[in-house]
């Protein structure tokens, strides 16, 4: 057992409109107090417009509940027609940017060179970067998963200080498992959780590697969660579909 605290993030994806949004924070809001949130970090990752009103939900009720962004501009400011950056971000109390989703990279032609610089813009605005990695069905067939994900990870995190490196946190989501309802097997996460965390040791030594949170995010649901998350080095969980359930998604909290 690690002494990482779990972190259950919830990645809303384009769902909920503002109003939805805040009945969807403050009914977990009521979950939650079920939920030893001393011993697991809960966060939403809601839509850009859905970030005010999350944050003012979750400042008047003092809720247990960390929040971000489902991406990041990699500029700061200036003429980026429909960015966001990290300093708004920053501004609105955000704690995470997510950068490199296989949805931002298949469906809008990310590739390791934008992803690093969100990751390093997120950085530059005192944000954690959830870096989304994984594989699509083919290399997984073709038993090339561990290589591609690692591939993915290193280019995410190229020029990225030790010193930031410790905070990162790492979602490893297998294409081929989100929202089909096939989720990784236990062991098939832990190994290539396991290879990243190997991975961050050799760039960065143990104390970074040792520190850094391995989530894993594809098909999480509170009936497969305990399981998951009894390896090694898996620490917390990517939600996208169970997350959009109050309850569900504070069963998944509570998985322990
Ligand atoms: O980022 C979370 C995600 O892509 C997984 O989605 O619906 O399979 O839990 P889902």
């Amino acid at each position: 057992m690690s002494t990482r605290t779990p972190l259950m993030a919830g990645n809303w994806k384009m769902n909920l409109d503002w109003k939805q949004g805040l009945a969807l924070v403050e009914e977990l809001g009521d979950h939650l107090k079920t939920v030893n949130t001393d011993a697991v970090e809960v966060a939403v990752l809601p839509p850009f417009v859905d970030l005010r009103t999350v944050q003012v939900a979750v400042e008047a009720g003092k809720l247990p509940i960390s929040y971000g962004a489902q991406d990041i501009s990699a500029h700061e400011s200036g003429a980026y027609t429909g960015e966001v950056s990290g300093p708004m971000l920053a501004a609105l109390g955000a704690t995470y940017a997510t950068v490199g989703h296989s949805e931002r990279r298949q469906l809008h032609g990310e590739d390791e060179q934008v992803t690093n610089a969100k990751v390093k813009a997120a950085f530059a605005a005192g944000l954690t970067p959830i870096l989304c990695v994984g594989e699509p069905l083919e290399e997984r067939q073709a038993g090339k998963h561990v290589e591609y994900t690692l591939a993915q990870l290193e280019g995410g995190i190229e020029g990225v200080s030790a010193e930031q490196a410790a905070k990162i946190v790492i979602a490893y989501e297998p294409v081929w498992a989100i929202g089909t309802g096939e989720v990784a097997s236990a062991d098939d996460a832990q190994e290539v959780c396991r290879a990243i965390r190997e991975a961050l040791r050799a760039l960065h030594g143990d104390v970074v590697a040792d520190a850094v949170r391995v989530l894993y995010g594809g098909s999480v649901k509170s009936s497969n969660v305990v399981e998951l998350m009894g390896k090694e080095d898996v620490d917390g969980a990517l939600v996208g579909g169970a997350s959009l359930k109050a309850e569900e998604f504070a069963k998944i909290a509570g998985y322990q």
